[in-house]
């Protein structure tokens, strides 16, 4: 029986590998030619070969009269509509967002925030149509959105490359960090990922700081233990069992059985709470066996069953931005 299942796990694992290395190739093939040879350098150039490129930015926008896509917002100055080039438009807007959110936006900011949270600000006249750069299909890696964003600064603003590098701003930071974890991640999208929990995951966690588990763990923190293991977590729950999450069976003198976590116990009974959430007592006196199942989780191993390979990808990037800070 657990032998079936090691092989089941197996097969999903190396059919996992393989989506994932297809979809690696793939992006190295539709990609940008310069951007598929290497990893990108931090500069105006480097960003550029992301524009045209990978970052397929050209199948929404223009750079002034460089491209005809109209989807997005010119980059360049362009017309009545666009007096200034991104990077000088990107100091106006800068302050846009600071009035309205009170927190003090540096131009740099706003363009981080333009890439990593594109419905945070729309661009009047236009559609919050605009991609999750991080996300797949387009799946750009922090480098390769620094690249990009030290390319829109040359348009007519300074280069920062201090703020993108050694000293970047508390606002730039957050939307970093969520960068990174992505990319750890395999390049999921931790927003679809969280809309994946919400389904999947939140009827036995939560997620919030301070709170404590429902039927499972709290999972405020879970990105310290790293993308693997959360992974092994949802794949293989019975592989390790998180302590003091132990999963009980009490067999009843009638013949009755009851698995679940111990979540109490008097000098006259005990409490079993079922995967379900609902709460058995059970009188001790009414007990003929009770032990404790070591090579089974409470928490389902087929939860995957239900999940698209993307929806994994999703949901891993969402735990990785699940930091204690
Ligand atoms: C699917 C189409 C699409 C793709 C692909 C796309 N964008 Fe956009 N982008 C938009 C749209 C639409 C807007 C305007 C709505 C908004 O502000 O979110 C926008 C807005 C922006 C803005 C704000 C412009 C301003 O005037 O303030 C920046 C900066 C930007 N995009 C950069 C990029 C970069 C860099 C890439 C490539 C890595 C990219 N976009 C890829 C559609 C796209
Ligand atoms: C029926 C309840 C249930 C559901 C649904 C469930 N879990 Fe769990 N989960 C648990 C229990 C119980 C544990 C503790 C036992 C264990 O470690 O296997 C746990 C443990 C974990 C752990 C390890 C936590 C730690 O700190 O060691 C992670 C990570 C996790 N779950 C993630 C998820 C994700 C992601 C989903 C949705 C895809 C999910 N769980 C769905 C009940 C559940």
């Amino acid at each position: 029986m657990f032998k079936a299942i090691g092989k089941v796990f197996g097969f999903l694992l190396l059919v996992l590998g393989i989506f994932l290395s297809i979809g690696h190739a793939v992006t190295s093939l539709t990609g940008g030619e310069k951007a598929a040879a290497g990893a990108v350098e931090i500069s105006p150039e480097g960003g550029e070969s992301v524009y045209w490129g990978k970052g397929r930015c050209f199948t929404c926008h223009s750079m002034g009269d460089r491209g005809s896509a109209v989807r997005g917002p010119n980059h360049g100055a362009f017309g009545d509509k666009f007096p200034l080039p991104m990077g000088a438009r990107a100091v106006e807007r800068a302050k846009e967002r600071s009035a309205k959110t009170g927190q003090t936006y540096t131009a740099t900011d706003y363009l981080v925030e333009s890439l990593a949270a594109p419905g945070a600000h729309i661009v009047e006249g236009y559609k919050n149509e605009m991609a999750v750069v991080y996300a797949p299909p387009i799946s750009l890696n922090l480098k390769e959105v620094k690249a990009v964003i030290a390319y829109l600064q040359s348009q007519g603003g300074d280069v920062n490359l201090d703020a993108l590098e050694k000293n970047p701003s508390e606002i730039s930071n957050k939307f970093f960090a969520k960068i990174a974890a992505a990319g750890a991640a395999g390049g999921g999208d931790p927003g679809a990922g969280e809309q994946v929990f919400a389904s999947n995951c939140a009827n036995c966690h939560t997620v919030k700081k301070g709170e404590g588990g429902g039927i499972g763990p709290g999972l405020a923190g879970i990105a310290a233990k790293g993308v693997k293991f959360v992974e092994d977590s949802i794949l293989r729950p019975s592989k390790s069992i998180t302590p003091g999450f132990e999963t009980w069976s009490v067999t009843e003198k009638d013949g009755r059985k009851t698995v679940g976590l111990k979540t109490g116990e008097s000098g006259t009974e005990v409490v079993i709470t079922k995967a379900t959430g609902d709460k058995v007592p059970i009188a001790k006196a009414e007990i003929k066996e009770m032990e404790q199942d070591k090579d089974s989780s409470v928490m389902p191993d087929n939860l995957n069953e239900a999940m698209t390979v993307k929806d994994l990808q999703d949901v891993l990037a969402y735990m990785m931005t699940l930091k204690a800070e």
